[in-house]
C-alpha cells in the first residue's frame, strides 16, 4: 500500500501535533526551580579495583554542590549492608551503584559530580582523579568461546526453555541426505533511540519520590526504586509520557538511574542527568555478541531431516543475560530432529538487554541464512524450500497454532514483490552493470500477553478519558487506544484522550516483547465495554426510555448515542443520560487477562521479508533497492501506525545487516566507535522504497480484539533476507554481521 492509500482504520497520531512542535515534554525537559545537574564519573579500565578517588579538585571548583562515589554515597537501603565486600559480586547481582571498590567493566559509573550547571558538572567532573589497581580483563568473545557455559540459572530451573532440548533424533543430522553446518556472528549492537537515556529526581520528602525518565515501563521502574530505596510502592512517582525511542534499552531501571536519585538525595535539589551518547553505550545494554553454530541436514527433495542450533551469547561476570536465540528453530519449521543447545560466555562487559526481536533476530538470521544455504545447495528456489517445510502445526509444543497465514503472506509478499522474475544461479541478474540479487526470510515472534488494567471515565459533555499505566516508546499506543475505545463507546476518537506513561494510573506491563496491544488493548476493550454497560443500565432507568428493556447486544452506540440496533433513531445521548443522573461522571476500571487458550494453542506472529540489493561488482559496495514485507499479526488496529512499525522494524533489519556494529578495543576492553559518525546507522539516503501489506485476519484465540505484537517481528528475518539478497547477487555467502565491503572482497 502507499501512503497516500491506506486502508482505514488510519487515525493520525493523537499526539503527533505535539511531537512535531516540540510541545512533547520528555524526560529531560520538566523544569525545576533549583534544578541541579549530575554527570558522571565513570571506569577507564574495564576490570580492577578503585585504589583512590580524590574529589578535592573537583568539589572546590564552581558551582559543586557534591561528589559523590563509594566513599560517601548516603547509601541504598536495598543494597545489603556490608560496606567493602571482600568478593566481587557473584552472577545474579545487579550492579550496586557507589557500593564498592571493584571494576566489573570500562564505562562503569565511579562517581557523580553534582553541580549548578551542566558545565561546572561536566568541568568538576574532568577533575575528579580515579586510581585503580587493574586487572586482566577479557572483554573478547571469539577468544574466549571455550569457556562457554549453561547458564547458572539454566542448571537451577529444570524447566527453562533455555535446557538442552532434542526432539526426534539427535544423530539424525549425521546421516542426512545433505548435509551443511555453518557458524554465524553476531556482533554487539546498542539501541541507539534518538532521546538519550535522561532522568530527574525529585525527592519531595524523605521518604518520597518522584522521578521523570526516560524508560519502557513506569510500573515496573516504579516497583524496581520502591524495592531499591525501601519506600512504600506508593511513595514513587515515575513520569514518563513521551519517550523518544527505546528498542529495549527501557526495559531495566539501570544503574544512572539510581545514581541520579542518590545524588538528588544528597543534594536536596531536584537532579538531572542525562546520558551523552558515548555514555549510552555502557549504560543502557546491548544486544548480545552472539556466535551460533548451525547444522542442517534435508532430504534430495528438499524436506529439512534434521537441525541443530547452538547459541553462545555474551554477559556481564555479575548477571545473566538469555534470550530467545535457539527456540525459533524449534518451532519455525516442519523438522522431524531438532536439537538447541543455549551457552553464556562471562565477560568484562556491561550486562547485555533485550533489543528489539530479542533473540529471535539473532537466532532468525542464522536459521533463514541455512535455510537459504540449503536451498542454494538443493537447486531449490528458497521460497519453494520453505513452503515445503510449513509446519502445520507447532511441532515443538505439538499444538495447532492459534492462527497462521504464513503461506498467505508468502504468497502477497512473493507476488508484489515479483519473485518469480528471480533466476536460481548466484550472480546471474543484473542491471546497468550493477550485480542484483534477490533473497527472502520468514519471520516469526512469539506472542505474549499480560494482565492490564484500564479506567474508562465517561465525563458529563459526552467526552471520554481512558487511562492506563502503559507506555508509547514510539509505536503511537495512545493513537490505538484511542480507537479501540471509540469503536466500543461509539464516540468519535477527538473526543478521547488516553493517559499512560504515569505510574499512578491502573496497573499496566511496560512496553516491551510487542505486547501493548494485546495486553492493555484489550483492557481498554473490556473496560469500555463494561462502561457502556453501565451507561446502558442509567439509560433504561430514565423515564419513557427507548432503552428500557434492551440486552447489551440489541444496542449500539455512534457518535456519543446508544440506541437499539433494530431503532436508531430512538436513541439516548450519554451526555444525555449522565446530565438526567446529576452525575458529573460514570467511571469503571476492569482488569484483562489471558486465558486458557495459551495451553490449548500455540500463538505467534508470522511474516516474511523479500529483498533486492545491488551490488557494486568493482566497489562491492550494498544497496538495498527495495523490500516489500508482509505480516500475519492478527488484526490490525491502524494501518498508518502499523505500516510505520514495519518499516521501523526493517531499517532496523537492514543496519544489522550492512551496518552495526559496537567495536572494542580488547586491549582496554572499551568500545572506539561511540558515536554516530562510528556508529552506523541508516540514514534516509540508505533507505529504499519499502511495501507493507498484511493479512489483517482477527485471531481469535488471543484476546477480545484478535490483534498480535508487531513491533518484533517488523525486525525479525530482515538481516538474513538481506545477506540472502546479498548472496544472491554476488555468490558470496557472508555468515558475520555486519555485511561490510572487507568481508565481500
Ligand atoms: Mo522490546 S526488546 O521488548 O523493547
Amino acid at each position: 500500500m502507499s501512503n497516500a492509500n491506506l486502508p482505514e482504520p488510519s487515525l493520525d497520531r493523537v499526539d503527533g501535533r505535539l511531537k512535531v512542535t516540540g510541545t512533547a515534554t520528555y524526560s529531560a525537559e520538566y523544569q525545576f526551580k533549583n534544578l541541579a545537574h549530575a554527570v558522571l564519573v565513570t571506569s577507564k579500565i574495564a576490570k580492577g579495583r578503585i585504589t583512590g578517588l580524590d574529589s578535592k579538585l573537583a568539589e572546590a571548583a564552581p558551582g559543586v554542590l557534591a561528589v559523590i562515589s563509594h566513599l560517601n554515597s548516603p547509601g541504598v537501603p536495598g543494597y545489603p549492608s556490608v560496606k567493602q565486600p571482600a568478593e566481587r559480586a557473584p552472577i545474579g547481582t545487579a550492579f550496586r551503584v557507589f557500593y564498592d571498590d571493584f571494576v566489573y567493566f570500562s564505562g562503569q559509573p565511579v562517581a557523580v559530580v553534582v553541580a549548578q550547571t551542566l558545565e561546572q558538572a561536566r568541568h568538576a567532573a574532568s577533575l575528579v582523579q580515579v586510581n585503580y589497581q587493574t586487572e586482566k580483563h577479557e572483554t573478547d568473545f571469539e577468544a574466549n568461546l571455550a569457556k562457554a557455559a549453561v547458564a547458572q540459572s539454566v542448571q537451577r530451573n529444570k524447566t527453562s526453555p533455555f535446557q538442552d532440548y532434542d526432539r526426534g533424533n539427535p544423530d539424525a543430522i549425521k546421516t542426512a541426505e545433505v548435509k551443511l553446518e555453518s557458524t554465524y556472528v553476531f556482533p554487539t549492537q546498542h539501541h541507539q533511540p534518538l532521546e538519550p537515556h535522561a532522568i530527574i529526581a525529585v525527592w519531595e520528602a524523605d521518604d518520597k519520590l518522584t522521578i521523570y525518565d526516560k524508560n519502557q515501563g513506569v510500573k515496573s521502574a516504579q516497583g524496581n526504586l520502591a524495592s531499591t530505596f525501601k519506600l512504600p510502592r506508593e511513595n514513587v512517582q515515575v513520569n514518563s509520557p513521551f519517550i523518544g525511542g527505546a528498542f529495549g534499552s527501557g526495559i531495566r531501571v539501570w544503574p544512572h538511574t539510581i545514581a541520579a536519585v542518590l545524588a538528588a538525595k544528597k543534594v536536596k535539589r531536584p537532579v538531572k542527568l542525562v546520558l551523552g551518547r558515548e555514555l549510552m553505550q555502557t549504560s543502557v545494554g546491548s544486544r548480545p555478541f552472539t556466535v551460533q553454530k548451525l547444522a542442517i541436514g534435508a532430504s534430495k527433495d528438499g524436506l529439512l531431516t534434521a537441525i541443530t542450533h547452538e547459541g553462545i551469547g555474551q554477559t556481564s561476570t555479575y548477571e545473566e543475560h538469555l534470550e530467545r536465540t535457539i527456540l525459533a528453530t524449534r518451532a519455525m519449521y516442519a523438522c522431524p530432529n531438532v536439537s538447541t543447545r543455549y551457552r553464556l560466555l562471562n565477560l568484562d562487559v556491561n550486562t547485555p538487554t533485550w533489543m528489539r526481536g530479542p533473540g529471535d533476530a539473532t537466532g532468525m538470521f542464522a536459521l533463514e541464512s541455512a535455510l537459504d544455504e540449503m536451498a542454494h545447495e538443493l537447486k531449490i528456489d528458497p521460497l519453494e524450500f520453505r513452503i515445503r517445510n510449513h509446519a502445520d502445526r507447532d511441532p515443538e509444543r505439538n499444538l495447532p497454532w492459534s492462527a497462521k497465514s504464513l503461506k498467505e503472506c508468502y504468497r502477497i509478499g512473493a507476488d508484489q514483490f515479483g519473485w518469480n522474475k528471480r533466476t536460481l544461479e548466484p550472480r546471474s541478474m543484473e542491471r546497468n552493470g550493477l550485480l542484483v540479487g534477490y533473497g527472502m526470510a520468514s519471520s516469526l515472534y512469539g506472542f505474549h500477553r499480560h494482565p492490564s488494567k484500564a479506567k474508562a471515565i465517561m465525563l458529563a459533555d459526552g467526552s471520554v478519558v481512558v487511562q492506563s499505566a502503559t507506555m508509547d516508546i514510539g509505536p503511537g499506543t495512545g493513537t490505538a487506544m484511542t480507537q479501540i475505545a471509540a469503536k466500543m463507546l461509539g464516540v468519535t476518537p477527538q473526543k478521547i484522550r488516553f493517559d499512560l506513561g504515569d505510574s499512578s494510573l491502573p496497573d499496566a506491563p511496560g512496553q516491551n516483547g510487542s505486547a501493548t496491544i494485546t495486553s492493555v488493548g484489550s483492557a481498554v476493550h473490556v473496560a469500555c465495554e463494561s462502561l457502556k454497560k453501565k451507561l446502558l443500565a442509567l439509560a433504561a432507568a430514565m423515564p419513557g426510555s427507548p432503552l428500557a428493556n434492551s440486552r447489551f447486544e440489541d444496542i449500539t452506540a455512534k457518535t456519543g448515542r446508544i440506541f437499539p440496533i433494530a431503532n436508531p433513531s430512538a436513541g439516548i445521548s450519554y451526555s444525555e443520560i449522565l446530565k438526567y443522573h446529576r452525575l458529573p461522571q460514570v467511571e469503571v476500571t476492569e482488569e484483562s487477562k489471558p486465558g486458557p487458550e495459551r495451553d490449548q494453542y500455540s500463538m505467534y506472529s508470522f511474516g516474511c521479508h523479500f529483498v533486492e540489493v545491488q551490488v557494486n561488482p568493482l566497489t562491492f559496495e550494498v544497496r538495498v533497492t527495495r523490500v516489500v514485507t508482509c505480516a500475519d499479526v492478527g488484526k490490525i488496529i491502524n494501518y498508518k501506525t502499523a505500516r510505520s512499525q514495519s518499516i521501523g522494524g526493517i531499517v532496523g533489519g537492514i543496519g544489522m545487516a550492512l551496518m552495526e556494529e559496537s567495536v572494542m578495543d580488547h586491549r582496554f576492553g572499551r568500545y572506539v566507535n561511540t558515536d554516530f559518525a562510528g556508529y552506523h546507522i541508516p540514514v534516509h539516503a540508505d533507505i529504499p522504497q519499502i511495501e507493507v501489506y498484511y493479512v489483517d485476519q482477527p485471531d481469535v484465540y488471543v484476546n477480545p480484539i484478535g490483534s498480535k505484537g508487531l513491533g518484533e517481528i517488523a525486525i525479525v528475518g530482515v538481516a538474513a533476507a538481506v545477506a540472502n539478497a546479498v548472496f544472491h547477487a554476488t555468490g558470496k555467502r557472508v555468515r558475520q554481521l555486519p555485511i561490510t565491503v572487507d568481508k565481500l572482497v
